[in-house]
């Protein structure tokens, strides 16, 4: 078959699978992925919370939370020294988390002074691969918060933690890690897994609480929850709200199995047959589809971008608890090429505040996506 036809062909299989058929297979030649160092691409909380508080970002329980306007922030490293009459801030979990939201830090109890519910919250991975060092960081959010005298302890051997609360890990096993303001009696913990390789994760790996799957954090082969009833469900409002503005929205791809993900990815590599595909496709227990909490809309053509529709989901999705997952320009930080048609569910509030944020969800989190194996291997079973 002449190779034009057959790119056709693919595309079109690829297309009923994932929404593929797009124009990047007849793109000139990519250029070389260059991603930057997890070190490049991590951003610290601190720097997230400054981020988002110059872009004058509302309070909200789930993501980056300020209390009143007359407070301000305390940034959440150890030398963090806030005025007790500034601030209290509270960076909280994800509702799907394991471990609970944060209340709202204070209660208006008419003019009073406030009541300040005292927590601190450990924010990170719960995997870090050996070798590597990940930049654990803390929230507190307590009217004495700027005075915050902070301890990190490590509980097992599998690695070590540093005054700044920089986890190396060393070998693989799991770890308890701590973060303890011994000021103020608050102390919040952490169990995470140490890995040799992204083959040896049988976990699905959250940070601050908020699933991941992205190049660094891998999904277990098993893992098959189908499309999540709450990304459906939210789906659906949003795509009621675009037909009220005249907008059509539809769903093309939601969730997909590590076997579909094999065939789409084994697509791809035909397509480009110089390694480009990652590029484009994530590798078999890497989607974020498989995690059950993205979908594909519409068209899977850059042009949809410019579409009423892909404009109407660019400027409207994170109402509905979504966010455009793969933004313009930002392929060095989540491992992607722009993709204006796939959506990550949130969660309404982390939603918004991570559009009005401006980050990608690597960025906002503080992680970053690169594969730790250079070359993916097909496993035969499954071919
Ligand atoms: N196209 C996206 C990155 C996926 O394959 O999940
Ligand atoms: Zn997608």
């Amino acid at each position: 078959m002449p190779t034009g036809k057959r790119i056709i062909s693919l595309l079109l299989l690829c297309g009923v699978l994932c929404g593929c058929a797009d124009n990047r297979a007849n793109a000139e030649t990519l250029p070389a992925a260059n991603y930057v160092s997890r070190t490049e691409a991590v951003t610290t909380t601190t720097e997230l919370f400054t981020a988002v508080s110059t872009e004058g970002v509302e309070a909200s329980a789930q993501g980056i939370e300020t209390t009143t306007a007359e407070t301000e922030a305390i940034t959440t490293t150890t030398t963090a020294t806030t005025p007790e009459t500034q601030a209290t801030t509270v960076i909280s979990q994800a509702q799907s988390s394991t471990r609970p939201p944060l209340a709202p830090s204070a209660t208006d109890n008419g003019g009073a002074a406030k009541e300040y519910t005292n927590t601190i919250t450990l924010n990170g991975p719960n995997l870090v691969y050996t070798g590597e060092s990940f930049n654990f960081t803390y929230f507190i959010s307590h009217r004495n918060a700027g005075r915050a005298s902070v301890l990190w302890q490590c509980r097992g051997d599998s690695g070590s933690i540093d005054e700044n609360g920089v986890f190396t890990a060393e070998k693989a096993g799991t770890v308890e890690l701590y973060v303890s303001d011994i000021s103020n009696g608050l102390t919040d913990s952490l169990l995470v897994h140490v890995v040799d390789s992204p083959e040896d994760v049988d976990f699905i790996t959250e940070v601050n609480g908020i699933p991941i799957a992205n190049k660094t954090y891998p999904v277990p082969k098993d893992y098959n929850p189908g499309l999540l009833s709450e990304t459906y469900d939210a789906f659906l409002e949003l795509k009621l709200a675009a037909l009220n503005d005249g907008v059509e929205i539809n769903f093309m791809s939601g969730y997909r199995s590590y076997e579909e993900q094999v065939e789409i990815y084994k697509n791809w590599n035909e397509v480009y047959s110089d390694g480009q595909a990652d590029r484009v496709s994530s590798r078999p227990g890497h989607s974020e589809h498989q995690l059950g909490l993205a979908i594909d809309v519409n068209s899977i053509e850059f042009s949809f971008a410019d579409t009423p529709e892909g404009l109407w989901l660019a400027e409207n999705c994170w109402k509905y608890g979504f966010i455009i997952r793969y933004k313009e320009g930002t392929e060095e930080i989540t491992g992607y090429m722009y993709e204006p048609w796939h959506i990550r569910y949130l969660g309404k509030e982390l939603a918004k505040d991570v559009h009005f944020s401006g980050l990608t969800l690597e960025e906002y989190l503080g992680i970053d996506s690169w594969y730790r194996i250079e070359n993916f291997v097909f496993d035969e079973e499954i071919e």
